[in-house]
């Protein structure tokens, strides 16, 4: 139920409610539909390499995540508006019968879950949507892969814990103070419960420039600020590790190509920084001066909550993988280089 979300307590996953709203019956699975393989680069069959739908390629991540990903897979863009130009396909995910078309034009082997609802404190003023975006939307992506037997990374945060504590594993119970956190609590939930083979990957702030406004990039907007002289207030309170979206892009694709990984990872800097410090090395590393970097210590009306210390621990993924990121003043460098 909706009205759950924005609690304390731990989102579940249930099952009915999947059935309830639109998931796969069995009878729905037809799959008709020929692909459109005109609109795709090469016929499906003749493709050489395999087919991976990037899913909210117009935000910040999906930017990089084409680029990182050009070179392994044949790539097809999934976005909510139709371009109808060659390697892409029209899907909202919070709609699951346009997920199904997607998925029966496409037949996807690799599948990479960006689109979000990511704005905090627009899900908290729209917990519905919020919902059917970020949860539900989720829910159906992986209904979709399961029935299309695709591989699935799905792109969580750390605002499923409350930050009340410093370093959090991957196991730690999850405890999530937004409508946004509680989200995406309850679609890790449905991912992993109803596609055990899906990666769940969770990170606390992505660093980097998109280069196009609209997009949850937080560096564009404050170094427009920046430029036009305009202050730019950063919270004191709140630590992050972060991590710069050309190495997460990058992580990301690779994980999803090793069919050996699933799972619930953390990913970001060997350390963390306050957002009111990031400020300040970001001004200084672009060249503006601090008196543009301005601290926020309360709450500003309107904001939705956020956890204090959000550092996730990242072990267990450098166990096994060759991050790249390590620390908050690498991450920063990477953004500029
Ligand atoms: N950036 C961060 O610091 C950060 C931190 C933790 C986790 N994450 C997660 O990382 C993922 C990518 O975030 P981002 O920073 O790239 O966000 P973003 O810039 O806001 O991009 C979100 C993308 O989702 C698409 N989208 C939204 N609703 C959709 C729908 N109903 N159907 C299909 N597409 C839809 C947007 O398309 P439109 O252009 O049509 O709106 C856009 O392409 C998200 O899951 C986010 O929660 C990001």
């Amino acid at each position: 139920m909706v009205r759950s979300l924005g609690t304390e307590s731990a989102p579940t996953y249930n099952k009915a409610a999947t059935n309830a709203h639109g998931s796969f019956g069995d009878h729905d699975v037809v799959w008709l539909e020929a692909p459109v393989a005109s609109r795709f680069p090469g016929r499906l069959d003749e493709m050489s390499k395999q087919r991976l739908l990037i899913i909210g390629t117009s935000g910040f991540l999906g930017t990089y995540a084409v680029q990182s990903s050009a070179e392994r897979f044949d790539v097809i863009r999934g976005d909510r508006s139709s371009s109808n130009q060659p390697g892409t396909v029209q899907l909202d995910v919070a709609d699951s019968s346009s997920v199904n078309r997607a998925f029966r034009q496409v037949q996807p082997n690799y599948v990479l879950l960006l689109a979000a609802m990511s704005d905090i404190d627009r899900c908290e003023a729209a917990p519905e949507l919020a919902f059917a975006t970020n949860a539900r939307g989720a829910e159906h992506v992986a209904n979709a892969c399961a029935r299309a037997n695709a591989r699935l990374l799905f792109t969580s945060t750390a605002a499923v814990f409350d930050g009340k504590k410093h370093g959090y594993r991957e196991e730690a119970e999850v405890s999530p103070l937004s409508v946004y956190g509680s989200s995406k609590a309850w679609a890790e939930n449905a991912v992993r419960s109803l596609l055990p083979s899906a990666i769940v990957l969770r990170f606390a702030l992505v660093l980097g420039f998109a280069g196009k406004s609209g997009t949850n990039a937080m560096l564009d907007t404050v170094v427009q600020k920046w430029k036009a002289g305009q202050p730019v207030s950063f919270p004191t309170r709140e630590t992050r590790n972060p991590v710069d979206a050309d190495s997460l892009s990058k992580i990301m694709i690779g994980m999803l190509a090793n069919d050996q990984v699933s799972g619930l990872y953390h990913v970001g800097a060997t350390d963390s920084i306050s957002r009111f410090e990031l400020g300040k090395r970001l001004a200084a590393r672009a060249g503006f001066s601090s008196d543009l970097v301005r601290p926020l210590n309360a709450t500003a009306p309107g904001r939705a909550p956020r956890g204090e210390d959000h550092f996730l621990l990242t072990d267990k993924i450098r166990k096994v993988w060759n991050l790249g990121v390590q620390t908050s003043d690498q991450v920063i460098e990477r953004c500029f280089s």
